[in-house]
């Protein structure tokens, strides 16, 4: 006996071999949390307790967005108004602005207050399809206000949460030019103490100019290895400074940004098997020309991810739909390519690939609705949510409007 199935429903399974991996008239059957069968109408055969009429709707998977800095406090209006009278994020970053704008904000607040802001952010993706978010820390960059970070991040409700770890995002005021100094503290005394109370699933760095360079980067990667941790990269966004090839180099989820990525770059993706994650938002809010090597990605088969890159300085965007159709029409991704970017590929970013990302039997139950006639339409409008309703293992979650 199933417990529910969802029946009259389109279903983008997501899975490889055919357009979406498209079911037409399918049913899927949830027990326990899990999938428990996906296919055509015709084939099901079962008793279950409860249908669910999806009324010609589309299905696709829980939607992943593998790449946020959802928790901080404060807003960067200002820096936005600067940067339209000519400064650049650089510059800003150099006065003191940018990056540490944010963290002077956040160290000032609360794990409740932390919490409190973000929770409410979250429900902006929940509208959206989003079953599964990675949330950063970074904006601390002290071991007590890392912690904080971490830790509200992890109380967040009504999504499944991964956290990800980044002391290396930029260099705090009271290590002015003593940035081996900072690396070493996130290294020797922030990093083992974020692992050992377990708040850390994934571990980032920034590097760039503005940010860490190859070998203090190498360093926190060093140290994530020795905790037996993943490891994910802000790489060549403003430069190259062969960020993909370095986070290769250490078997990494994901590097991300990858503007300034160069061909060799995303070769040694595909060989490090790294996910290249694009992040339309910050290309868009930073006004950047340089596009990134899609085509190599392609000619490499090195899986592309989306996702929303929130955060109050270069991506103060909460719409992971606007993500889907920016990656189209700024980076020229297929509506198929940016759909795999926010489910399979989200998920493989993400080190979710055997539980999240598609719709298949063994899968955590988590999918959307969509009242949409084909998938292409998710990322085609501009500013619509056609989401009916959205299913996280196996329960529908209420959605505030
Ligand atoms: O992913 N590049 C570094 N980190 C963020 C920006 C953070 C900020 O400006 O506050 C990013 O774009
Ligand atoms: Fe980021």
């Amino acid at each position: 006996m199933q417990d529910a199935i969802w029946l009259n429903a389109n279903i983008a399974t997501m899975r490889d071999g055919s357009p979406y991996g498209a079911i037409h008239d399918g049913v899927l059957a949830v027990e326990s949390g899990r999938i428990s069968w996906v296919g055509p109408r015709k084939e099901w055969q079962g008793q279950v307790r409860v249908e669910h009429d999806a009324r010609g709707a589309w299905i696709t998977p829980g939607l992943v967005d593998c790449h946020t800095h959802l928790v901080y406090a404060g807003d960067r209006a200002e820096e936005f108004e600067l940067r339209l009278k000519g400064a650049t994020y650089e510059e800003i970053a150099r006065a003191g602005g940018g990056i540490v704008a944010t963290v002077r904000s956040t160290r000032a607040a609360t794990e409740d207050e932390l919490l409190a802001t973000a929770q409410g952010r979250l429900q902006q993706w929940v509208r959206e399809g989003v079953t599964v978010v990675e949330v950063k820390s970074g904006y601390g960059l002290t071991l007590e206000a890392e912690l904080r970070m971490l830790r509200a991040a992890r109380r967040l409700k009504g999504i499944t949460v991964r956290t990800t770890f980044l002391g290396a995002h930029a260099l705090p005021e009271e290590y002015k030019d003593r940035s081996d100094e900072y690396i070493r503290a996130v290294c020797d005394e922030m990093l083992p103490a974020a692992a050992h109370e377990r708040l850390v699933d994934a571990v980032d760095a920034f590097c760039e100019r503005i940010g860490f360079s190859p070998d203090q980067t190498a360093r926190v990667f060093d140290t994530a290895k020795r905790h037996g941790l993943p490891v994910k990269l802000h790489a060549d966004q403003l430069s190259d400074l062969g960020g993909a090839a370095l986070a290769s180099r250490y078997g990494a989820l994901s590097a991300d940004h990858l503007e300034y990525s160069s061909e060799m770059g995303i070769k040694a993706m595909a060989h490090g098997g790294t996910v290249a994650v694009l992040l339309p938002g910050a290309f868009y809010f930073l006004r950047e020309k340089k596009l990134p090597p899609v085509d190599a990605m392609r000619r490499y088969r090195v899986p592309i991810a989306l996702a929303t890159d929130h955060n109050p300085g270069s991506s103060p965007l909460s719409s992971i739909l606007l993500v889907l159709n920016m990656a189209c029409t700024l980076f020229g991704l297929t509506p198929e390519e940016a759909l795999a970017g926010v489910t399979r590929n989200g998920a493989l970013a993400l080190g979710m690939q055997d539980s999240h990302g598609m719709l298949d039997a063994g899968k955590q139950a988590d999918f959307a609705l969509w009242q949409v006639k084909t998938p292409a339409e998710l990322a085609y409008a501009i500013g619509a949510n056609p989401c009916a309703q959205v299913v996280r293992a196996g329960q529908i979650q209420p959605i505030a409007s």
